[in-house]
């Protein structure tokens, strides 16, 4: 008799415990009490959920807290040297960027003859006139940080890092399209002399 009463009392305590399982952890641990962007708390003094940055807070970007990375801008103006390193990799990056958010008006080449420009937005200049062969690589990184007039401001849109790539490549694309034969290293320059158009030896 007893034996045979003790078989529900395990089963109930079973039971028991599987119920614990599935509802005892409840949600809290997933439903915790917090404040959304923006949300107002009357647990701070000033009534705000956001906290604003401590003093001195650096950021993480690259370029730390260097000014010139973010702006372009020196103690003279604008820089005309790169503030990061330049490479044949930073060269290929910019060029890739310019096709994709530069070429559909600046052209290119950057004659200024894009095919949104050629649909009948107005008509930038030449990156190959001699105003901006003067302008420093620093201008071109303000334009696009900035905006510039009608061409509205790229620095939502693109990394500063990429917009340096964007600017050395501008500069490489104006020596490229304003070059003569003694700009080019000595075993290029033989090549195409002596070589097919292609600049292959025979
Ligand atoms: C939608 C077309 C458009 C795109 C895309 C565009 N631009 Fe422009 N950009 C213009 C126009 C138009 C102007 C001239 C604006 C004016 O004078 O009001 C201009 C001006 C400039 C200038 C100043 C030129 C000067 O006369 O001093 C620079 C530098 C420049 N753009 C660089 C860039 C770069 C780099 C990119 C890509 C990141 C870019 N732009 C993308 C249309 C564009």
């Amino acid at each position: 008799m007893k034996a045979s009463r003790s078989v529900p009392s395990v089963v109930l305590a079973a039971g028991l415990a599987l119920a614990l399982l599935v509802s005892g952890c409840g949600r809290n641990m997933a439903e915790q009490p917090r404040l959304g962007a923006q949300q107002a708390s009357p647990f701070f003094a000033d009534g705000s959920g956001n906290r604003p940055l401590l003093e001195g807070t650096v950021s993480r970007e690259r370029g730390g807290i260097d000014p010139v990375f973010f702006t372009g801008m020196g103690p003279d103006g604008l820089v005309s040297q790169l503030p990061i390193e330049l490479s044949y990799e930073l060269l290929q990056r910019g060029q890739e960027r310019y096709d994709i958010f530069c070429s559909m008006c600046h052209g290119y080449t950057g004659e200024g003859d894009g095919m949104v420009v050629r649909r009948g937005f107005p008509r930038p200049a030449s990156f190959h006139e001699q105003r901006l062969l003067d302008a420093s690589v620093g201008y071109y990184f303000s334009a696009m940080t900035n905006g510039f007039g009608r061409m509205y401001s790229y620095a939502s849109r693109i990394a500063p890092e990429d917009r340096w790539a964007i600017a050395a490549y501008v500069k490489a694309l104006q020596l490229s399209q304003n070059a003569t034969l003694d700009d080019l290293p000595n075993e290029v320059r033989r090549a195409l002399e002596l070589g097919d158009s292609e600049g292959r030896l025979p």
